[in-house]
């Protein structure tokens, strides 16, 4: 069965945008921090997190992906429940219900990354490190920074996810702290490091 080297693998052949490959790498860093917390296997949680997107560069609309995306993931022999899984991130264009703890988790990492993503790079240092949760609200609250990121989706998708996963007791931002929290974890794969920081920075 493909594991976590071969989704890695897969990624960087489908993907060459280093936007589009932080956003799966983030993704995953949450999934596996997430899988810890409610008892999932960690490899697993991380390798969706990881392939989620994979085929957003060649399937860029949501007519293609992710449904033609998991037509190679099948002919590359991943399994079907990583496959259902993915599928399960686009219910409206695939018709495959979230149904496990993992579908849920999925869905309430995915977009949150970004905002983590942007906040942390407009800092001059470009350390996730530093980036506090508060930066996060304040953020959050101006709709024209990041206004890729829906925010009224993710407070639904936490919402599911809460009620799903933790009794309704995760509200948005304990979890949007978590993502920080598995995202800061993960600085160096995510070149969140203060690597990307210009000399004079
Ligand atoms: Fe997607
Ligand atoms: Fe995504």
């Amino acid at each position: 069965m493909p594991n976590r080297s071969d989704a890695w693998d897969l990624m960087r052949e489908f993907v060459q945008d280093s936007g589009l490959r932080r956003h799966m790498l983030a993704v995953s860093a949450a999934m596996g921090w997430y899988a810890n917390v409610l008892g999932g296997d960690v490899a697993t949680w991380e390798t969706i997190g990881l392939l989620h997107d994979f085929d957003w560069e060649i399937h860029p609309d949501l007519d293609r992906h992710p449904i033609e995306g998991a037509k190679i993931l099948r002919e590359r022999g991943w399994d079907e429940e990583t496959i259902r899984v993915i599928l399960s991130h686009y219910t409206a264009g695939t018709g495959v219900p979230r149904e496990k703890p993992i579908d849920f988790a999925l869905l309430a990492c995915d977009e949150i990354t970004g905002l983590v993503i942007a906040t942390t790079l407009v800092r001059p240092s470009k350390n996730i490190a530093e980036v506090k949760l508060k930066s996060i609200r304040k953020k959050w609250k101006n709709s024209r920074f990041a206004a890729g990121v829906d925010r009224n989706h993710v407070e639904e998708v936490t919402a599911d996810f809460s009620r799903e996963c933790f009794a309704g007791s995760l509200d948005l931002w304990t979890h949007i702290g978590n993502v920080l929290t598995a995202m800061q974890g993960a600085a160096d794969v995510l070149d969140l490091d203060g690597r990307l920081a210009s000399p004079e920075a």
